[in-house]
């Protein structure tokens, strides 16, 4: 049984990581577009880099919750035949025993250097403009996929997608592309789909199934299910 499953902010809501789009969601705080593209990035770096650098220390506030220990159950049993993707850039999955997860959008824990495009571990601040680790230049911004920007990993999901026999979509709202289109490509080449959602997403009647509820209830619940 191969199995793809794609994760979203509402994964991690139980933790205490806010998310986007709900109603004290991280965009509530800010406008998308002056944190959270390229242009941004360029036009005042600062702000960009202290709203990326509170989230990677609120990190060591929150903890896993039993949505991400179930998925790190499922690895366990499914092995390679488990793809599991995630929207999110915390690293509540790896912290929940996921050794193998497919950041499409980045993750808080890791720098980009402009200068010689080099993705290195990170955990500090970088709104102090600190020299890369590969290259010494003083160029590293945070190594997340901004609107505009191409996500990390799309070959492999597409392969992945195409091989499925279930794609299941945990705790996302459906609203951004290419994550939102995946149901369908999934679907199309032959998998069950099924939704786990607090509430019922924007693609919800894409779904062969959907179940609606907090992950940290559904998750383990399904995960028991595919396990029994
Ligand atoms: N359990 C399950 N689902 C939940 C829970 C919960 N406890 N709490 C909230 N949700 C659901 C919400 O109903 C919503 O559908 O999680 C979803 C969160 O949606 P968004 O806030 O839009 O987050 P996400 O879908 O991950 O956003 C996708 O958009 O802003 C960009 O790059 C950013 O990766 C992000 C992408």
């Amino acid at each position: 049984m191969k199995v793809v499953v794609l994760t979203g902010a509402g994964i991690s809501a139980e933790s205490g990581v806010p998310t986007f789009r709900d109603a004290d969601g991280l965009w509530e705080g800010h406008r998308v577009e002056d944190v959270a593209t390229p242009e941004a990035y360029d036009a005042q770096p600062m702000v960009v880099h202290r709203f990326y650098d509170a989230r990677r220390t609120a990190l060591a506030a929150v903890e896993p919750n039993p949505a991400h220990l179930a998925l790190a159950r499922l690895e366990e049993h499914l092995g390679d035949d488990l793809l599991l993707v995630t929207q999110n850039i915390d690293d509540l999955h790896e912290r929940g025993g996921s050794t193998r997860v497919l950041h499409m959008h980045g993750e808080l824990r890791s720098a980009l250097c402009r200068a010689c495009r080099s993705r290195v571990p990170w955990t500090e601040d970088l709104g102090d403009f600190p020299p890369c680790p590969r290259c010494g230049v003083a160029e590293l911004r945070p190594d997340v996929v901004w609107f505009g920007e191409v996500p990390y990993g799309m070959d492999e999901i597409q392969d992945a997608l195409a091989e499925a026999d279930l794609f299941v979509s945990i705790g996302t709202s459906g609203a951004v592309y290419p994550a939102a289109g995946f149901v369908q490509y999934a679907g199309r080449n032959g998998a069950r789909t099924l939704e786990l959602n607090l509430v019922p997403s924007e693609g919800t009647h894409l779904f062969d199934e959907a179940r609606h509820g907090p992950a940290g209830q559904l998750v383990p619940a399904w995960a028991d299910e595919l396990l029994r």
